[in-house]
């Protein structure tokens, strides 16, 4: 495999941004070498620079759910580009995407549009504390929620990769108002709101943790933390930014069967451009300015290049099959990998939700993120340097969600199986 033009611009990067890149997992540090530079996407395949190809389950960090370049979002960009990119004025699209979003996800009433994730769950947590009058907000070990101040403490994915407990940067006052428990321990909880309950705002979640590899709530789990939010007047934020379309078209919400009091969105609702979105009942939106007193805005919020490729990817997303196709590609290459686990006998736990996914180099099961923690993380860093040499681009840290699309066909899926076994065969 070549890689003589994507050495050369890892030098050249390195010049001139930190690391080499904009955001830490994408330097590789997790599995050693260097990353290949994309020039351009097609479907479900990536061509770097030097013309190699790579099947991809990362598909941009789990938007991309139709594949690169998929010719409907191509075309809903450029017909909104070429009307003009911004007007920081109202869009007949915004009302659109946010009808769509309402009926995919019945627990939201009213949409507030932003520009990332991160905003999104900074946002939601600043409403909750406002609607509540409380300021205590309560996450759990592993997730991950964006980069906002006090929700860096005990994140997972690039944290736990980088080995980074938490972050200079980040006043110790802000991390003393976020309290922490381990994912699916009930009583951890319970004595979390024993202790704080009147000062708690909210509890803030993955309802699927996706930053931990992905781990799955165990049942009643999820129903239990909204009896208790409920019972002690604290609202339940579900975080979909990555659950969102992908643990089932209306999220995790709908595939468990909760309502949370608030959603965060991102990822697909863009389609690959950067958006967020949170929302909610009417009662609890209506604190936001301009109706209600907790202020938050946004120069670009609601764009129309990125309601354009939302919309578009949510029409697609919604179509007969269409969905349920993410889901059933994703379920063909778990039970390959399992096969192929028993031949080897190499000690593999799998967890699958809808079209998210993960693979640990680990017996399991896995049901928090200590668990997860004890995967071999070298052995996949192996298992993604051989996969990557076949072809194969997975998530290049043990800690990251696999993801699939529209466009992963069984040809792609019977390419991944065979150099999965190969690889396989090496590691044993
Ligand atoms: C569950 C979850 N919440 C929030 C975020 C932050 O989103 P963004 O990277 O768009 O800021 C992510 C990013 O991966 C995420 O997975």
């Amino acid at each position: 495999m070549k890689s003589d033009i994507s050495e050369k611009l890892w030098r050249e990067a390195n010049q001139v941004l930190v690391g080499g890149v904009n955001s830490p997992v994408r330097a590789f540090k997790a599995v050693g070498g260097n990353p290949f530079f994309a020039a351009s996407g097609r479907g479900a395949v990536i061509t770097d620079v030097d013309g190699n190809e790579y099947i991809d389950y990362v598909l941009s960090w789990g938007p991309l759910v139709l594949g690169h370049a998929y010719p409907a979002v191509v075309e809903a960009v450029r017909r909104a580009l070429e009307k003009g990119s911004s007007f920081g004025i109202p869009t007949e699209a915004e009302i659109r995407l946010a009808e769509r979003i309402i009926q995919l996800m019945p627990s939201i009433e009213k949409v507030r549009l932003v520009n990332s994730g991160t905003e999104a769950t900074m946002s939601a947590i600043r409403l909750a504390r406002g609607y509540t009058g409380r300021d205590l907000i309560v996450k759990f070990e592993g997730c991950y929620h964006g980069h906002a101040d006090g929700l860096l403490v005990k994140a997972g994915s690039g944290l736990a990769t980088l080995g980074i407990p938490s972050s200079p940067g980040i006043p110790a006052a802000y991390a003393q108002c976020t309290l922490t428990a381990p994912f699916n321990d009930l009583e951890a909880i319970r004595a979390i709101f024993d202790a704080h309950a009147a000062n708690i705002a909210c509890i803030i979640i993955e309802p699927v943790v996706g930053n931990a590899g992905v781990i799955l709530p165990e049942p009643g789990y999820l129903q239990a933390l909204r009896d208790l939010t409920k019972r002690h007047g604290a609202l339940l934020i579900f975080d979909e930014v990555m659950s969102g379309f992908r643990a089932a078209l209306g999220g995790a919400q709908q595939r468990y069967g909760i309502t949370p009091d608030l959603t965060t969105l991102g990822k697909v609702i863009g389609g690959g451009l950067p958006v967020g979105a949170y929302g909610g009942p009417a009662a609890i939106m209506d604190h936001l300015a301009p109706v209600g007193p907790v202020y938050q805005a946004g120069t670009l919020a609601g764009n129309p290049l990125a309601t354009a490729a939302g919309l578009a990817t949510l029409e697609v997303l919604t179509q007969p099959g269409a969905y349920e196709s993410t889901e059933n590609a994703l379920t063909q290459l778990r039970k390959g990998i399992a096969d192929i686990a028993i031949e080897t006998g190499i000690p593999v736990c799998q967890t699958q939700v809808g079209s998210m996914g993960c693979l640990f180099f680990h017996e399991g099961p896995i049901r928090n993120y200590a668990e997860a923690a004890k995967s071999d993380t070298a052995r996949y860093a192996r298992f993604f340097q051989g996969m990557l040499e076949r072809g194969v681009y997975l998530a290049p840290s043990q800690f990251e969600a696999c993801f699939t699309s529209t466009a992963h066909t069984a040809k792609h899926l019977d390419q991944t199986l065979t150099a999965a076994r190969e690889v396989f065969r090496q590691l044993a």
